[in-house]
């Protein structure tokens, strides 16, 4: 699906890799709905895309709340209708083991990304299933294939959006609508800044792949959805490396690399 003349929605849109695949869908002739949490930097990107000559709408929005999401999706809906791209980015979570979590952490890690992804793409799914086109681009991780050691709430909401992306793309086959999922491995982003203590854990075996940039992201996405690509794992070093390795070898590496509970840690 060519992106130009798109309009395209993007959550997480005023930071990180939000942020710059917005800037690159700009670039590639779309029309933007911003949507996150942070007023003030939403602005400021509107006001570079605008520059920029891009049209860009800004959508203030708590995704954890299914009743924001709702009011949300209304404004798109009453306003000029279902956007013709979807991309579910928005997303948080402490890399945290099992025991070292609060009550109620294994839900709060699901509400951002998947259960908030799943909420909005079915309130804006009828209207672009009535158009009978579009394209979703669903966001994930790494950690969505794999068993990375003290991650496990934040590991487990990536694998639901890993499956949450597969189930769409099987029952939306025949409708006009492609599902892509984007799963890019360790990305420099603010990211780890608002996620403390995340980036402590990723396993040394991950220095083979590297670290990508939000800007390489993005344009891996605009790529995929322009190539309409169903899944898409980046950089290529992670993904072949995630081909070659049998997964009991993988899951040692990532045991033997990664983080460890110190003797006596409850
Ligand atoms: N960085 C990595 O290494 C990496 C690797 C693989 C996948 N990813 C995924 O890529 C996505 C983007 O992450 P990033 O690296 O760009 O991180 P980031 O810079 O922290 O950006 C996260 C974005 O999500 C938004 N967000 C968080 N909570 C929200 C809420 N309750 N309601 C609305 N928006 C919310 C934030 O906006 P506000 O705070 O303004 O609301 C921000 O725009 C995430 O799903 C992440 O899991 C990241």
């Amino acid at each position: 699906m060519k992106l130009s003349g798109q309009r395209v929605l993007v959550t997480g849109a005023s930071s990180g890799i939000g942020a710059e695949i917005s800037r690159e869908m700009a670039r590639r002739g779309s029309h933007l709905i911003l949507v996150a949490r942070g007023a003030e930097k939403l602005e400021a990107l509107a006001g570079e895309l605008r520059e920029n000559g891009a049209t860009v709408e800004i959508e203030v929005c708590d995704l954890s709340s299914d009743a924001e999401i709702a009011r949300l999706a209304g404004r798109v809906l009453d306003g000029d209708g279902a956007p013709d791209v979807l991309i579910n980015n928005a997303g948080a979570g402490r890399w945290l083991a099992t025991w070292e979590t609060e009550a109620g952490y294994a839900e709060e890690a699901m509400r951002l990304p998947y259960l908030a992804a799943y909420e909005l793409t079915r309130q804006l799914l009828p209207a672009m299933l009535e158009r009978g086109s579009g394209w979703i681009l669903n966001m994930t991780s790494a950690a969505g294939f794999l068993a990375i050691p003290g991650a496990t709430a934040y590991a487990v909401a990536r694998w639901a959006m890993r499956a949450f992306s597969y189930e769409l793309e099987a029952e939306l086959r025949g409708s006009g609508i492609g599902v892509t999922l984007l799963v890019p491995f360790e990305v420099d982003s603010p990211y780890f800044d608002n996620n403390p203590g995340s980036r402590e854990r990723i396993p040394k075996i991950a220095r083979l792949i590297g670290e990508m940039t939000p800007a390489d992201v993005a344009q891996e996405a605009a790529d995929s959805i322009e190539h309409e690509r169903r899944e898409r794992m980046l950089p290529w070093r992670g993904r072949l490396i995630y081909r070659l390795t049998p997964p009991p070898l993988m899951r040692w590496l990532l045991s033997s690399t990664g983080w460890k509970r110190q003797k006596g840690q409850a």
